[in-house]
């Protein structure tokens, strides 16, 4: 089976994070979070991926992903000239796919139980689609599926009024006959082709939809809350292990995960779960975790941060403390003092502060 990766898109919800980068590269414990989606995809069987690109940055998902063979898959890409649609992405593949059916994935959906016996009871079965549905608190949200005694009745898109709170989660396993829907959809209110609109035209047109439910985590990583609870969960999960180096008297609580070349000083507190990557040094006065990943060749002094992301190259040295918050590559956060009475701040746009 051959699997499409949607990481185009504007990320406009997780602005200042995504002006130089597509949000899908964003980092959930040390790794970009389309990495799980191509390693789900790998899991599955699938071996042969076409990532969609566009937007901001797209270059680096090329840099990063490269032709696969870094991940044991082959990987090709196509460019997207603006999202115009889930179902539009989609339909860009129609000569990649070919006849067999396929596996889609949207580059910001993360889930942690593997798929593949959704993926092998789709490949067993004559439906002409599989959507996997997840129960959710805001369903105006996300693509809602009515369900009754099994069977799905209809598919909507963010609906004002959900007829149910099952989401339609952004793994869909579909077969060529959509290409020919999505060449007959009209664009939704959004101006997208939207996937859900698809479904729902493939049911009324009499074709079997299947579904199976997610009862564990599954999230879409819309904002940056979603961000920071799919890091607190994926670090929940990871096993542990430390290549680095730790002085006497560094206290370490819980699930800790800790690269290579990276020094913990004497005195410093780590409370897992937490992943700091390579090359780091947390000074003495410092305190991290719990639900908090720090990216590689970064630095902290001084501070108490918990229930965040630190991306690689950052330097905090500062008396503060921070939570919930996400601090990209290259960040600075220093005390001045001579500057004691006031702030400082070169901020990009769309920062968003909380003092
Ligand atoms: O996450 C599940 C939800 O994803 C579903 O419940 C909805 O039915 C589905 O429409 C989608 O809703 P979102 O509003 O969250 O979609 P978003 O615009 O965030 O795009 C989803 C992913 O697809 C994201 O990684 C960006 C990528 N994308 C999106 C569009 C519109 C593209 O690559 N190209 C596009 O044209």
């Amino acid at each position: 089976m051959k699997g499409i990766l949607l990481h185009g898109g504007h990320g406009t919800r997780l602005r200042p994070l995504t002006h130089t980068g597509p949000k899908q590269l964003l980092p959930i414990a040390n790794k970009p979070m389309s990495q799980y989606c191509i390693e789900s995809m790998r899991e599955s069987g699938v071996k042969e991926i076409v990532i969609i690109i566009g937007g901001a940055g797209s270059n680096k998902v090329k840099e990063h992903y490269g032709n696969g063979e870094k991940f044991d898959v082959k990987i090709s890409y196509i460019e997207q000239d603006y999202p115009r649609g889930i179902a539009h992405a989609i339909r860009l593949c129609k000569e990649f796919v070919g006849n067999d059916k396929f596996l889609v994935f949207l580059g910001d959906n993360i889930i942690q139980r593997p798929i593949i016996d959704y993926v092998r009871n789709f490949t067993d079965s004559d439906a002409a689609a599989s959507i996997l549905l997840c129960e959710v608190d805001n369903p105006s949200r996300f693509g809602i599926a009515e369900v009754k005694n099994g069977q799905i009745l209809r598919i909507m898109e963010k609906p004002k009024n959900p007829p149910s709170n099952l989401a339609v989660t952004g793994i869909y396993l579909l077969t060529p006959k959509i290409f020919d829907i999505i060449d007959r959809l009209k664009p939704s209110w959004r101006n997208e082709l939207e996937i859900t609109d698809a479904l729902h035209m493939l049911l009324e047109e009499k074709n079997k939809i299947i579904y199976n439910m997610i009862t564990d985590y599954w999230k879409d990583t819309g904002t940056p809350d979603d961000i920071i609870n799919a890091n607190g969960a994926i670090l929940e999960k990871m096993t542990p292990y430390f290549h680095a180096r730790k002085e006497s008297n560094v206290s370490v609580e819980g699930k800790v995960m800790v690269g290579e070349g990276t020094v913990i000083k004497s005195g410093a507190k780590i409370i897992g779960p937490v992943i700091i990557g390579d090359n780091c040094t947390i000074e003495s006065d410092t305190i991290v975790g719990p639900n908090t990943s720090i990216g590689n060749n970064s630095k902290l002094a001084k501070c108490q941060i918990s229930n965040s992301i630190v991306m690689g190259d950052c330097n905090i040295e500062s008396n503060i403390k921070i939570k919930n918050s996400i601090i990209a590559y290259n960040s600075t956060i220093n005390y001045d003092p001579k500057e004691h009475d006031s702030k400082v701040f070169l901020l990009g746009e769309g920062t968003r502060i909380t003092l």
